[in-house]
């Protein structure tokens, strides 16, 4: 039988890089970023939502909770509440959805419980050291973390509780998850499941936002 899916977005954080927000509820091309967001899932069969304390829930077809002071505990609190067999954390801040990477985690994650789509790094990557050029590192080696990223639901759970255990904080699932001792699968992301995080981000998004129509997958 098909995996039922649940989508957990944490949609919980305030923007400060971006210098406004909720940053969920910013708009790019006339939607919301969580609208994008909730348009781009429409075919799972439950999406829940992580919103900041006193917003008040916009509908749309998801269930809404408020999230934690950190996305972790925002998708901890999420996490709780679902029941898919698979679980697919994406974050608010990234409106476009790319079918074909969403497919490609949803293959991915039937074969070993964890997925997550990567994206190249472009530029000369370095570690400065006390103002200076310092080290510099062949990008090659390196790549950018994007999201969805796709779990087996108890496997997750299984990852967050060790994390609260040991008091770990992860800018990602992947890392918990990894911690457990799971090998996390890599598939191929896409540039434009970009995260909106700085001002700039917002005039990319809008140019996208004019062709872009949320695809199915799933
Ligand atoms: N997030 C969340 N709960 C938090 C912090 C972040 O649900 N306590 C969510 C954000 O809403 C976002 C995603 O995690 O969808 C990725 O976080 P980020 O891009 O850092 O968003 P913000 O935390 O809002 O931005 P900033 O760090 O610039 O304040
Ligand atoms: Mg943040």
């Amino acid at each position: 039988m098909k995996p039922t899916v649940s989508v957990l977005v944490p949609a919980a954080g305030s923007g400060r890089r971006l210098g406004r927000g909720p940053k969920a509820l910013v708009k790019v091309g006339g939607r919301t970023l969580l609208e994008w967001v909730l348009a781009a899932f429409s075919w799972a069969d439950e999406v829940l939502v992580a919103l900041p304390a006193g917003v008040t829930p916009p509908g749309g077809g998801a269930r809404y909770l408020e999230g934690g002071a950190e996305r972790q505990e925002s998708v901890a609190r999420l996490l709780e509440r679902a029941g898919g067999d698979v679980v697919l954390v994406h974050d608010a801040a990234r409106p476009f959805v790319v079918p074909e990477v969403v497919e490609r985690l949803l293959a991915a994650v039937g074969r070993g419980g964890a997925a997550v789509p990567v994206a190249e790094v472009p530029d000369t990557l370095i570690e400065p050291a006390e103002g200076r050029y310092g080290r510099a590192h062949d990008r090659h080696r390196y790549a950018l973390v994007q999201t969805p990223q796709a779990f087996f639901r108890e496997v997750l759970a299984e990852a967050h509780q060790l994390a609260r255990a040991r008091g770990t904080l992860a800018t990602d699932e992947a890392q918990l998850v990894q911690a457990l001792g799971y090998p996390v699968e890599l598939v191929a992301g896409d540039r434009r499941m970009f995260k909106v995080t700085y001002p700039e981000d917002l005039v990319l998004a809008e140019a996208l936002a004019r062709t872009w129509r949320p695809g199915a997958a799933g």
